[in-house]
């Protein structure tokens, strides 16, 4: 009888934004003492986008090495995966197929729940992979966190985006079955088409956050996952990094643990470095949790990896990952840190003028000022239509 191959990540690589914000210059303007950010909330810095950076830009800049590397050849879906979508009909898979150049002979998809969004795109990647072993799926989740200027949601907000090379035998991490999933019908965050910045009850989302780590953990355990002590570490949706801590005690108080600070420390600590920095990027965010833990932990060729994925709503899932032999030839971590350490601050004034930043909707030709040094720029809408450009 045929076996069942592995299926999972063989690729990732991220993108993030042109400018960053440090959290001292946010403090200073609003007055808030910095410890509330560095620790309350844990978080450093945020990534803005340039006036011509957007998830499209995002999205190309971090699939671009992935093609590079891999080809074309196989490649016949992209699911982009995002919650600030640019069009309500059009993909933006769309644009960043276009940019790639990837053959016409592909579908192309646009997937949405909240910050789960990238997880759905994984896990039905995964589920085209197993129907056709030979094919890769290209899985993009990019996203851009924008709150009320003032409001406390403002400290959380970031961009990025992460592309994930989907395929059988990969090279990083096989996923494994069962996963736990949970749903429930909550208004916590969310984003009426009419709204260009989200609105939330910050305190109600915690709260529904937590709900959606017992449910779908109690999902996980009921199908026959794993134990808490079989994993080498947790990846957790960071919206703000203090949130993975605040989940994983959680459930380790649920599974009856004694709870020290030290245990979810090790649990998590290699995971936060990127989230930290780049603030929240929804679909991407354990993403960069998984990407910054593979970038810095010494070997976990073997070990598990735990994933919770939750998109506010609410949708959320537990799952497992097994760390692939020899995955450490195949990481980006120079990459990855250089596409941190090359964002330029960007002032406390041009920043809010970033914020309020968009296309009047007359239809006419607005040209978007030359700001980005990456790979990819949104150069004008002209007609209601978007405009990229290649600048390799
Ligand atoms: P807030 O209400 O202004 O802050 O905003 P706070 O008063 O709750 O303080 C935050 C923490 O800082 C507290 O710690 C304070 O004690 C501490 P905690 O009690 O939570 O452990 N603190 C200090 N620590 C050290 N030195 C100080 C100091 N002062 C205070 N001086 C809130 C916090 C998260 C509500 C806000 O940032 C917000 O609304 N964020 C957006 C919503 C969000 O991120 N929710 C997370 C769960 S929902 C989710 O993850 C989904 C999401 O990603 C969207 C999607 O799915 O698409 C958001």
């Amino acid at each position: 009888m045929a076996h069942d191959p592995a299926i999972g990540i063989h690729d990732l690589s991220f993108a993030t934004t042109e400018l960053v914000l440090p959290h001292t210059v946010l403090a200073a303007h609003n007055g808030t003492d910095i410890g509330k950010y560095h620790r309350g909330i844990g978080q450093r810095s945020m990534s803005v986008p340039a006036a011509d950076e957007d998830i499209v830009t995002m999205g190309a800049t971090a699939a671009a090495p992935v093609v590079a590397r891999h080809g074309t050849d196989g490649i016949r879906t992209v699911i982009l995966a995002t919650e600030s979508s640019v069009d309500q009909a059009k993909s933006a898979g769309v644009y960043v197929h276009s940019l790639l150049g990837l053959p016409s002979a592909t579908r192309v998809v646009e997937l949405k729940q909240a910050c789960y969004g990238g997880t759905a795109a994984l896990q039905f990647a995964i589920g085209l992979v197993r129907r056709d072993p030979a094919q890769r799926v290209l899985v993009v989740a990019s996203d851009i966190s924008k709150y009320e200027l003032d409001s406390p949601g403002e400290a959380t907000q970031g961009a990025a985006a992460v592309a994930m090379l989907v395929g059988a035998d990969p090279a990083l991490v096989r996923i494994e079955e069962p996963s736990g999933v949970f749903t429930a019908d909550v208004m916590d965050f969310w984003r009426p088409n009419y709204r260009d910045t989200a609105l939330v009850d910050g305190q109600e989302s915690i709260g529904a956050y937590l709900l959606a780590v017992e449910g779908s953990w109690k999902d996980y355990t009921e199908r026959g996952g794993r134990t808490l002590d079989e994993f080498a570490a947790f990846c957790y949706h960071q919206p703000f990094t203090r949130m993975a801590h605040k989940a994983h005690r959680h459930l380790l108080n649920h599974c009856g643990y004694d709870v020290d600070e030290d245990r979810i420390t090790r649990d998590l600590a290699l995971t936060t470095a990127y989230n930290n920095v780049i603030g929240n990027s929804y679909t991407a965010s354990v993403y960069l949790a998984l990407a910054a833990l593979l970038d810095q932990a010494d070997d976990l060729t073997g070990r598990a990896i735990g994933f919770l994925s939750y998109g506010s709503g609410s949708v959320a899932e537990f799952f497992a990952g097994g760390v692939v032999p020899g995955y450490r030839e195949h990481l980006r971590t120079k990459a990855h840190r250089e596409a941190i350490d090359r964002r330029r601050p960007v002032g406390h004034a041009r920043y809010r003028e970033l914020h309020g930043h968009s296309f009047p909707a007359d239809g006419g030709d607005h040209r978007t000022p030359a700001e980005t040094t990456g790979p990819y720029r949104l150069a004008a809408l002209r007609g209601h239509q978007r405009v990229y450009e290649s600048l390799q």
